[in-house]
C-alpha cells in the first residue's frame, strides 16, 4: 500500500473514532457509536499492517489470532460487574506496551534525521515512563477492583514527599538521557521509578476514589498510546491515544464532580480508608414490609421513581425491574428513573443494564435531572443502591461522602429498599434513609424480591 493511502486510511480511521466518541455519548447513538469505532479499528490496522510491516505479515496475524481469541473469551465470560477491573487490566496491556515500544525505539530508532534525534530520545524517555506508571497502576487498580489487593489507602509515611522526588529524580534522569545521546543507565533507573510511582499512586488511592482512578488510568494509558505514536511516527495512534487521553481525563473531571471531589485530593490518595467509616452502629429502628405490600404501593401509587444501584446489578433483577415498569405504564402510573452518575462500580453502568432489559430511554433521567421530582413522587424503589442514596451526604459533615451529590429519595412520601441487609454500601458508610418513618425495607436478593412484587402485580 502507498503511504498516500495509508495516510488517507488513517484520516478515514480518525474520523471514524471521532464519529464514535460522539455516538458513546448518547444512550440513543450508542451502538451507532460501537459500530463507527470498530469500523474504524478495522480500517486502522488494515492499513497500519499492510502499509508497512508486509514481511514480518505471518507473525502480526498469528499474535492478532491469538490476542482475538483470548479477548473474545474473556468479554464472552466477564460479568457487567467485573468490567472495571478487566479494563483496568486492559489499561495495564497499553502501558507494557508503551514500554516495550519506548525501549525497542531506543534500541532501534529506525530513520531519525540528526536534528530529530533529540527529540526523539525524549519521545523514548517520557512513554516508557507514562506507560511504566500506566502499567503498574493499572495492576493496582485491577487488584483492588476484585479484592485481591486491600481496597485500603496505602499510607506510607511521607508519601506526597516520595512521589515529588520521583518526579524530581526521573527529571533529572531525562536531561543525563538526553545529554548523554541515550543512557541505558538512566532509562533503566527511571522505569523502576516509574514502575514504584505508578504502583504506589494507585495504592495510595482508597476503595471509594476507584471510579475516578479507572477513568483517569483509561486517561494515562491514551497519553501512553499517543506517546507510542510518536516515537513510531505513526499519526493514528497519536490520535487516537489524543482522543482515548482527553476523554479519559474529561470522564475523571465529571465523576469527581459527581462524587463532589477534587481531582487532586483524588491523586493524593487516602479517601475512603476504611470499610466501615462510622461504625455499623444502628440508628433506630426499621419497618419491613413483604414483596405483596410494595405491590399494594405501587397498585395505589400516580407517580413512582425507581432508583437502581450496584445490588440491581449483582441480582440481575433488570428484567423484572422493566416488566414492572411495563405493567405500571399500562396502568397511567408515571414511572421514571433516576440515574445516579457512580451508581454501579462503572459509569453508565445502570443505563446499560436498564437499556439491555429494553427500558425506554426517555424515562432514564439523570441525577440533576430528577432530583427536585421526588418530594412529589408517592413511590421510589431503592433496588440495590446505597453510597447514592444516603441523606448523610448531606447532612454529616464528618462522613466520607460527605458533599457527595446524591439522590435525594426520602423526600418522597414512600421509599421502599430493596437489599439483603443492613449491610453498607461500596463506602461502607451507614446509611440512616433506612431508619426514616417514610421508608421500608424489602429484603431478600433483588431478583427474588422483584420477581415477587411482579408475580403479585400480575395475579392482582
Ligand atoms: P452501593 O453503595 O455499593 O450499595 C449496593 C447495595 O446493594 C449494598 O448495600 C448491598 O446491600 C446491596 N446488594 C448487593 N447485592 C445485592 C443483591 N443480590 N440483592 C439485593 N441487594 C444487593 O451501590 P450504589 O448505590 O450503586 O453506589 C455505588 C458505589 O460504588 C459508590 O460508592 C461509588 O462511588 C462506588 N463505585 C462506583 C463505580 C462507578 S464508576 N459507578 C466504580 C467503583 C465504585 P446488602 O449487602 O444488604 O444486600
Amino acid at each position: 500500500m502507498s503511504s498516500g493511502l495509508q495516510s488517507a486510511a488513517y484520516i478515514v480511521a480518525a474520523v471514524l473514532f471521532v464519529f464514535s466518541l460522539a455516538g458513546l455519548s448518547k444512550q440513543e447513538t450508542a451502538k451507532h457509536g460501537c459500530y463507527y469505532g470498530i469500523a474504524g479499528m478495522a480500517v486502522a490496522l488494515l492499513a497500519t499492517i499492510l502499509g508497512d510491516n508486509v514481511a514480518g505479515l505471518g507473525w502480526i496475524i498469528a499474535a492478532m489470532v491469538i490476542g482475538a481469541a483470548i479477548g473474545i473469551h474473556k468479554a464472552k465470560k466477564v460479568e457487567m460487574t467485573e468490567m472495571p477491573e478487566l479494563i483496568a487490566l486492559l489499561h495495564s496491556f497499553v502501558g507494557l506496551a508503551a514500554v516495550l515500544v519506548g525501549y525497542n525505539s531506543f534500541i532501534e530508532p529506525g530513520a531519525v534525521s540528526a536534528d530529530m534525534h533529540t527529540i526523539h530520545l525524549v519521545e523514548v524517555f517520557l512513554g516508557v515512563f507514562i506507560g511504566a506508571v500506566t502499567f503498574t497502576g493499572s495492576v493496582v487498580a485491577f487488584g483492588k477492583l476484585n479484592g485481591k489487593i486491600s481496597s485500603k489507602p496505602l499510607q506510607l509515611p511521607f508519601k506526597h514527599p516520595l512521589n515529588l522526588a520521583a518526579l524530581v529524580v526521573s527529571f533529572i534522569l531525562l536531561l543525563v538521557f538526553v545529554r548523554a545521546d541515550g543512557s541505558w543507565f538512566a532509562l533503566i533507573v527511571m522505569t523502576a521509578i516509574a514502575l514504584a510511582f505508578g504502583w504506589h499512586l494507585v495504592a495510595s488511592i482508597g476503595g471509594a476514589d476507584m471510579p475516578v482512578v479507572v477513568s483517569m488510568l483509561n486517561s494515562y494509558s491514551g497519553w501512553a498510546a499517543a506517546a507510542a505514536g510518536f516515537m513510531l511516527g505513526n499519526d493514528l495512534l497519536i490520535v487516537t491515544g489524543a482522543l482515548v487521553g482527553s476523554s479519559g481525563a474529561i470522564l475523571s473531571y465529571i465523576m469527581c464532580k459527581a462524587m463532589n471531589r477534587s481531582f487532586l485530593a483524588v491523586i493524593a490518595g487516602g479517601f475512603g480508608s476504611s470499610g466501615s467509616a462510622g461504625g455499623d452502629e444502628e440508628a433506630g429502628e426499621y419497618r419491613e414490609v413483604q414483596a405483596a405490600d410494595v405491590a399494594d404501593m405501587l397498585k395505589n401509587a400516580d407517580s413512582v421513581i425507581i432508583t437502581p444501584g450496584y445490588g440491581m446489578a449483582v441480582a440481575q433483577a433488570q428484567y423484572p425491574v422493566a416488566e414492572i415498569t411495563d405493567i405500571l405504564r399500562k396502568q397511567g402510573v408515571d414511572v421514571r428513573f433516576g440515574i445516579h452518575p457512580v451508581a454501579g462500580r462503572l459509569p453508565g453502568h445502570m443505563n446499560v443494564l436498564l437499556a439491555e432489559a429494553k427500558v425506554p430511554y426517555d424515562i432514564v433521567l439523570e441525577m440533576d435531572e430528577i432530583n427536585e421530582d421526588f418530594a412529589q413522587t408517592d413511590v421510589v424503589l431503592v433496588i440495590g443502591a446505597n453510597d447514592t442514596v444516603n441523606p448523610a451526604a448531606q447532612t454529616d459533615p464528618n462522613s466520607p461522602i460527605a458533599g457527595m451529590p446524591v439522590l435525594e429519595v426520602w423526600k418522597a412520601k414512600e421509599v421502599v429498599v430493596f437489599k439483603r441487609s443492613m449491610n453498607t454500601g461500596y463506602a461502607g458508610v451507614p446509611n440512616p434513609l433506612f431508619f426514616n418513618d417514610n421508608s421500608v425495607m424489602c429484603f431478600g436478593d433483588a431478583k427474588a424480591t422483584v420477581d415477587a412484587v411482579l408475580a403479585a402485580l400480575l395475579r392482582d
